[in-house]
């Protein structure tokens, strides 16, 4: 399938799902929102030394799928990654990302080793072995 020349990426009006893999993390992505801020605000761990401010190419990810959903590279990107893509022997550079730089329109799978939930996370149910959901913020289970 091919694409029309000069295509605009438009800003996304409605949250968008990334699959980050190992782990098979579902992150909602919200309009306006980076993906690595989106990971932040859902109590994922997004290795980081800059905390988003496009400097240390930490949260640097590989797009497995919907490059076509996804922002342009910006100038932080062009500047850090440079040709990593093509260094790391990487098929597509296009493939290679910031997450502090990167927004979506659309659904797109991530690789991204050494994302995960952060202990601190109060997720409001779980899934127990019978397949039951039970509450499991503390206020719940008091
Ligand atoms: S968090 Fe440092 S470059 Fe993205």
């Amino acid at each position: 399938m091919s694409r029309p020349p000069n295509r605009r990426v438009q800003p996304a009006t409605a949250a968008v799902v990334v699959r980050v893999d190992p782990g098979e993390h579902d992150i909602e992505v919200r309009a306006g929102e980076s993906l690595i801020e989106a990971a932040w605000r859902a109590g994922y761990q997004w290795p980081t030394l800059c905390y988003g401010m496009g400097t240390c190419t930490a949260c640097q990810c590989e797009v497995l799928d919907g490059l076509d959903n996804l922002s342009p590279r910006t100038e932080a990107e062009e500047h850090m990654l440079g040709d990593l893509g093509r260094r790391k022997r990487r098929a597509n550079p296009r493939r290679v990302r910031l997450a502090c730089q990167l927004f979506l329109t659309g659904d797109a799978t991530i690789r991204k080793p050494g994302v995960r939930v952060t202990e601190n996370v109060e997720s409001t149910t779980a899934t127990t072995e019978a397949g039951s959901q039970v509450p499991t913020d503390k206020e719940s289970r008091r």
